[in-house]
């Protein structure tokens, strides 16, 4: 497993490297989630990149970036235990040199949900990915369905942009309890875990709803608002119940595809869970 910090080293090592390319992009403070990312990836291609990179064009002033958990001897241990040929660990200098000031960014699906409580995230997701993209020149990327929206505009892009790549989307990965996993949750406590875990349940509740044939949008927000908010730690930012591809409120009863998200704050720490729901196959 090869690490590699520079643009132009990383560049050079990749031209040894010839068939398919599985590129798993991160921040680091891997778990379960990021690991089911590179074991598809093993199924699927010849190779697999890995790369760690806290983005700080993704952080708003005030988040977490100086927080946010960076224990890179750790992943580089996990990630030891798959086939990874590179691990590419670019630094600030050399991905956003002095006077860096070309962006990349989706003006649709980005204004909605998590680009409304976060106006200037996904532009930093799609610029950082964009650049990954064209330094790894993976011919798959492997992204979580934990990240919903962050997976549409980056299919979007792919397509819009005319990448070569294979966008393969991989089911989000859960705790015991049912808290959907995130690098995120290392700011929890053992009891904020357990709280965090009613945020899992009230989609639960939503779900059901959905499968017993409940088709008014409004009933299946409320009924995950009220659980959510009988938990007095939880804070909702959001609870969304949009059509699946524009990721539009829902106003009408629902008929197509949706995807339920909601955004909920425990203390400091900022939580997102989702499911997607088809009334075609009720499922
Ligand atoms: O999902 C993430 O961890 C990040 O948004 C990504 C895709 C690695 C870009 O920094």
């Amino acid at each position: 497993m090869k690490t590699i910090s520079r643009i132009s080293q990383f560049r050079e090592w990749r031209k040894g490297i010839s068939g398919s390319v599985g590129f798993v992009p991160t921040m680091g403070a891997l778990h379960d989630g990021h690991l089911s990312l590179v074991r598809k990836s093993n199924e699927v291609c010849k190779h697999t990149v890995v790369s760690i990179y806290v983005n700080p064009q993704q952080f708003a002033a005030g988040e977490d970036l100086e927080h946010y958990p960076r224990p890179l001897e750790k992943d580089l241990d996990k990630l030891d235990c798959f086939t990874v040929d590179g691990v590419f660990l670019p630094n600030n200098d050399n991905m956003y040199p002095e006077g860096f000031s070309t962006k990349v960014y989706e003006e649709h699906l980005s204004k909605v949900l998590e680009g409304n409580s976060r106006p200037s995230f996904f532009q930093g997701v799609t610029t950082v990915v964009a650049k990954l993209f064209n330094i790894v020149q993976p011919s798959h990327a492997f992204f979580g369905e934990k990240d919903a929206q962050q997976l549409a505009i980056i299919k979007k892009m792919v397509t819009e942009l005319n990448y070569p790549i294979e966008i393969i989307s991989c089911p989000l990965i859960r705790e015991e309890n049912g808290l959907a996993m995130s690098s995120r949750n290392a700011y929890l406590s053992d009891d904020e875990k357990k709280v965090a875990a009613h945020i899992y349940l009230a989609l639960q509740e939503g779900k059901n709803q959905l499968h017993s044939g409940v088709r008014d949008p409004q009933i299946i927000r409320n009924s995950i608002s009220k659980q959510i908010s009988a938990q007095p730690l939880l804070k909702i930012d959001y609870v969304s119940v949009a059509d699946a591809n524009h990721l539009s409120e829902i106003t009408e009863s629902i008929s197509g595809d949706i995807l339920v998200s909601v955004a909920v704050f425990l203390g400091k720490t900022r939580l997102i869970d989702n499911f997607s729901y088809s009334p075609s196959s009720n499922k």
